[in-house]
C-alpha cells in the first residue's frame, strides 16, 4: 500500500488547501523514491451522509467551539460535526488509525481539541497539530510522521 488515505473536513479551505499542499509534496516524494507514499484525499462535506469504510485512514480536522473554556466548563463542537459522525459511523472508527489537528492557537486552550477529542474517543494517537493553513515546514514534517505510522499498518 504505497497510498495513504486521508479523511477531513474544511468549512474555509485552510485544511483543504494544507491537504492539497501535502498531496504535492507526497508525489514529489514519490518521484525521489517510489517508497515514499502518495496520499489519497477524502473530502467530508458538512451535509454528507457517511459512507462504510474499508482501508486503514488518517483524519484531518480543525477545530470550531463555542462555549466554555476548554478546560472546565464544557464546549460545543459546531461546523466539524459531519466528520465525528461519519467516523462513528459503523466500523469505520476501526480503521482511523491517527488524528491531525489545526487551529489557531488566539484560542489557548481550546487549541486543536477537537483533534484530541477525537484521537480520545475513537483510541488513535493524536500524531500532530498546525496553526491554520500551515507552513512548508508543518507539510514536510506531518507528512513524515504520517508515513511512518503508514508503514506499520501496510507492513512496508
Ligand atoms: C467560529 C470559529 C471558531 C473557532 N474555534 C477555534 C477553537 O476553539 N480552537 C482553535 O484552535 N481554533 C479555532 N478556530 C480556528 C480554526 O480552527 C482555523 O481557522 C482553521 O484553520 C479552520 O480550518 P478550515 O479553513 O479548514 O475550516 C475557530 C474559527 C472560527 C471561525
Amino acid at each position: 500500500m504505497t497510498t495513504m488515505n486521508i479523511l477531513y473536513i474544511s468549512i474555509e479551505g485552510n485544511t483543504r488547501a494544507f491537504l492539497h499542499q501535502m498531496q504535492e509534496f507526497a508525489k514529489q516524494q514519490n518521484i525521489l523514491n517510489p517508497t515514499n507514499p502518495l496520499i489519497n484525499l477524502k473530502e467530508i462535506g458538512p451535509q454528507d451522509t457517511p459512507a462504510h469504510e474499508s482501508a486503514p485512514f488518517f483524519v484531518f480536522v480543525p477545530t470550531y467551539l463555542t462555549g466554555g473554556n476548554g478546560i472546565d466548563s464544557g464546549y460545543t463542537e459546531i461546523m466539524t460535526n459531519a466528520l465525528g459522525e461519519y467516523i462513528e459511523d459503523g466500523d469505520n472508527a476501526k480503521f482511523c488509525i491517527g488524528v491531525v489537528g489545526s487551529g489557531n492557537r488566539n484560542f489557548n486552550e481550546q487549541y486543536c481539541l477537537t483533534a484530541r477529542k477525537y484521537a480520545h474517543i475513537f483510541d488513535a494517537p493524536f500524531l500532530d497539530n498546525y496553526e491554520l493553513r500551515g507552513t512548508s515546514a508543518d507539510v514536510e514534517r506531518i507528512y513524515n510522521v504520517l508515513a511512518q505510522n503508514w508503514a506499520k499498518v501496510a507492513g512496508e
